[in-house]
């Protein structure tokens, strides 16, 4: 079994946490063919578009993606961000957030946000002298992400789901996004089921981040949300995410291209790194994954850290710790 990865590491930071991440899983005895891919700003001054054809027909004939940090340039009106667009094309609509503290290992929770609907359809007018957005709830999309939560939360064992909304308020469709959630619960026995309005979950998520172990969310709700428990932890540097479609997944950091950082070797490739245990847990070699996790996590906890944890190493230095912790524990 060779698994065909597409590798995209687009602008900015995302080639040396990418090159990094490759570099240390090359220890790994599995099979991978990887075909590099363009995308993002530096794809969009050669070929004139964020997301060139060929890089989606590649990501079609794969079984997984790999992807890095794209820029999206302010001034250029009509840009279409690389990662947005994907998101689309393959109706990536889940996105998976782990919340892991690596000092505080209590902190353990993942946040499920729903990807493809919500404000996100970018559908705006003007009526009179107002401007409407759009916030587009349907049945179906909120049936399959609630669905995919309950499952995620069985198959790795996660005792509770939090289903996070503002149902006292937007009562339709908050109300139904709830009312799904709850016949679901009773199809999952085995998780534990509470709701929760998502103002009061944003501040016991920074009160009792421990009492969290499954959030599920509407789109908007669940950016706010992921990126504020980002911060009850290590912070952007370490943060993994996953976009999950019917056939494939996106696997990338939380972070972006943080294009000040660009060509220093200086940032932290952990989140990229984790990105890429993440995108073995979808390939069902969760073994290997695990091994890939506590091996960052013993080289962060023995004190060898970049700069934003506190410590020296260079992006380069730090992922040959993490490589030579990892081949030990193979
Ligand atoms: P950013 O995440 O790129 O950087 C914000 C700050 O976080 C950096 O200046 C740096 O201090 C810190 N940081 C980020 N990654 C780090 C790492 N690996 N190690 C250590 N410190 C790290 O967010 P920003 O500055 O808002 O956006 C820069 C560009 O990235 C923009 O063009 C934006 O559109 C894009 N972006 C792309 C994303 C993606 O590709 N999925 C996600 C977020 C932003
Ligand atoms: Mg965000």
């Amino acid at each position: 079994m060779r698994y065909k990865i597409t590798v995209i590491k687009g602008d900015g930071i995302g080639p040396e946490v990418v090159n990094s991440a490759l570099e240390v899983i090359s220890v790994l005895p599995v099979a991978f063919e990887f075909n590099f891919a363009e995308a993002g700003f530096s794809a969009y001054k050669k070929h004139g578009t964020s997301l060139p054809d060929e890089t989606i027909k590649k990501i079609e004939k794969s079984d997984a993606v790999f992807f890095g940090a794209v820029t999206t340039p302010p001034k250029i009106k009509d840009f279409k961000s690389a990662i947005v667009s994907l998101r689309k094309y393959f109706d990536l609509y889940a996105n998976l957030r782990p919340i892991k503290g690596i000092k505080n290992p209590r902190i353990d929770f993942v946040v499920i946000r729903e990807n493809t609907e919500g404000l996100y359809t970018g559908a705006e007018y003007e009526r009179d002298d107002a401007v409407v957005s759009e916030r587009v709830i349907s049945r179906e999309g909120s049936y399959r992400i609630l669905r995919f939560a309950f499952e995620y939360a069985k198959q790795n064992k996660r005792k509770k789901l939090t289903a996070v909304h503002k149902a006292n308020v937007i009562r339709k469709a908050d109300g139904m996004f709830l009312e799904i959630a709850k016949e679901l619960a009773e199809d999952f026995p085995e998780v534990e089921f509470e709701d929760r309005l998502v103002d009061s979950c944003a501040y016991q998520i920074v009160r009792r981040p421990e009492d969290f172990d499954v959030i599920v969310t509407a789109n908007m709700f669940g950016d706010i949300l992921s990126d504020l428990a980002g911060a009850v932890v290590e912070g952007l540097g370490v943060l993994p995410s996953a976009n999950i479609g019917e056939n494939i997944g996106v696997f990338e950091p939380v972070h972006g291209s943080a294009p000040k950082h660009k060509g220093k070797d200086k940032v932290n490739p952990t989140a990229a790194i984790l990105a890429f245990a993440m995108l073995l847990d979808f390939l069902k070699e969760e073994n290997y994954a695990d091994i890939l996790r506590n091996s960052v996590y013993s080289v962060i906890n023995s004190g060898y850290t970049t700069y934003d944890l506190g410590g020296s190493l260079s992006c380069s230095e730090f992922s040959k710790k993490v490589k030579n912790c990892l081949r030990k524990n193979l």
